[in-house]
């Protein structure tokens, strides 16, 4: 483990002075720096990503202290903050900790004191560090699901429904918990293609989202029949803004920590909660159907991506959907235009038989052999299926192609 970082802010200068003097006998800490009032501490611990530990006096101002820990908790919810009391008691520790503190602290603290307090604040915050997930933190010891984000070159390529095929055929494996995200905030259709009615969405988990249980959850998502658990799109698309970028990590890692398979439909339009799915996920699918205007479109969503620095071209596949041996572009030509590379398996299209289901509720029973064929092989090449079946070598583009 790296140094621990601590911050100090005080503006009592005997406090600071005692501090500094006990910080440096102490192994394995680094005194970032020292801020007077409450202001430059937010400040600080804003900018500073790698501050570990905020130790703040009690009497700091011109924020109250309880309210400039409550601030930090909300901002930098990977940042531990101790406060630092005269009287170190149980109503001192009940206050604290319902602001969002990780401990107290006397002022005088022994060295022992010191040291085991701010050794487990910066336990805590690492691990929240990595629970959050900031794309290079390391993945926490316990259970981490495979993140698979799926977006559309352009609208109406069949990106949702191949999110809700790959969900339903990842989730038919004995042992293998699935849920499925709308995170196509502007105009999440998963309801009406898995004909279910939720009042609960991803809206619902906003404001809890640095704290979410597993209650919480159970709460907010629709447990299908069929065996996915599926997050909604809020019902009203303006609240889709309120799903923040921190929010998205957030949810996505409690998701993670929950399910084996994590399944995210970003739709089209890219928002910041899907750029953050997009930044985070293990595979990044994008369905493009083999015609010139998508695959330009396709073109321009990767860029898009890259020069967001959510991610490079390198690490995205192609699915090329509706494809048939009767197209004029076919997979290799296509692979050539997009400079991406492409499932071996393409999704042939079944007109009727995805009408049908959609009509009849009835999503998990398209009857389309080679359509469904086809999306248990894409559920394998994306690494959805355990074990993963063996790579029937060959060349791309066998098996949906009528
Ligand atoms: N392989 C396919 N063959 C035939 N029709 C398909 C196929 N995949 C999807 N469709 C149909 O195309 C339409 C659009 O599909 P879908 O909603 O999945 O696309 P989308 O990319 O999510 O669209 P949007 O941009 O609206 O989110 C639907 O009517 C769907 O049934
Ligand atoms: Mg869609």
């Amino acid at each position: 483990m790296n140094d621990i970082r601590v911050l100090l802010g005080g503006d009592d200068q005997e406090l600071v002075a005692t501090f500094r003097a006990v910080m440096v006998e102490l192994t394995g800490f680094e005194p970032v720096s020292f801020g007077r009032t409450s202001n430059e501490i937010l400040g600080m611990v804003a900018t500073d990503h790698d501050i570990d530990v905020v130790l703040i006096d009690e009497n700091i101002g011109p924020v109250p202290a309880h309210d400039l820990v409550r601030e930090i908790a909300m901002r930098r919810p990977n940042c531990a903050a101790v406060l630092l009391c005269t009287t170190v008691d149980e109503s001192a520790l009940t206050r604290a900790l319902e602001a969002g503190a990780r401990g107290v602290l006397s002022r005088q603290p022994s060295l022992e004191d010191l040291e085991s307090r701010l050794s487990t604040a910066a336990e805590w915050a690492r691990g929240m560090s990595r629970w959050i997930g900031g794309g290079h933190v390391e993945a926490v010891g316990g259970r981490r699901g495979r993140l698979i984000a799926l977006a559309g070159a352009k609208g109406g390529t069949g990106v949702t429904t191949l999110a809700v095929q790959l969900s339903l055929a990842a989730a038919a494996q004995r042992d293998r918990s699935v849920c499925l995200v709308d995170l196509d905030l502007q105009a999440g259709d998963i309801p009406s293609y898995l004909d279910l009615v939720h009042r609960r969405s991803i809206a619902d988990l906003i404001d809890v989202a640095g704290e979410i249980t597993g209650p919480m959850l159970a709460d907010a998502l629709f447990t299908h029949g069929d065996g996915p658990h599926v997050l909604l799109a809020p019902p009203e698309a303006e609240h889709g803004e309120d799903v923040t970028s921190l929010a998205t990590r957030q949810i996505l890692a409690a998701l993670r920590s929950r399910y084996d398979i994590v399944i995210v439909d970003c739709g089209t339009f890219m928002t910041e909660a899907s750029i953050t799915a997009v930044e985070l996920a293990d595979r990044v699918a994008l369905t493009v159907m083999p015609d010139l205007p998508c695959l330009r479109a396709a073109k321009r969503m990767v860029g898009l991506w890259s020069r967001l620095e959510a991610r490079k071209s390198e690490d995205v596949i192609a699915v090329l959907t509706r494809q048939s041996r009767k197209n004029e572009i076919q997979p290799d030509f296509a692979a050539r235009i997009l400079g991406l590379a492409l499932t071996k398996t393409t999704i042939p299209p079944a007109f009727r038989a995805l009408e049908k289901a959609i009509n009849n509720g009835s999503l998990s029973r398209v009857e389309d052999d080679g359509f469904r064929r086809a999306v248990l092989q894409v559920a394998g090449e994306l690494g959805m299926l355990a074990p993963e079946p063996a790579d029937a070598g060959g060349g791309r583009a066998m098996t949906g192609a009528p």
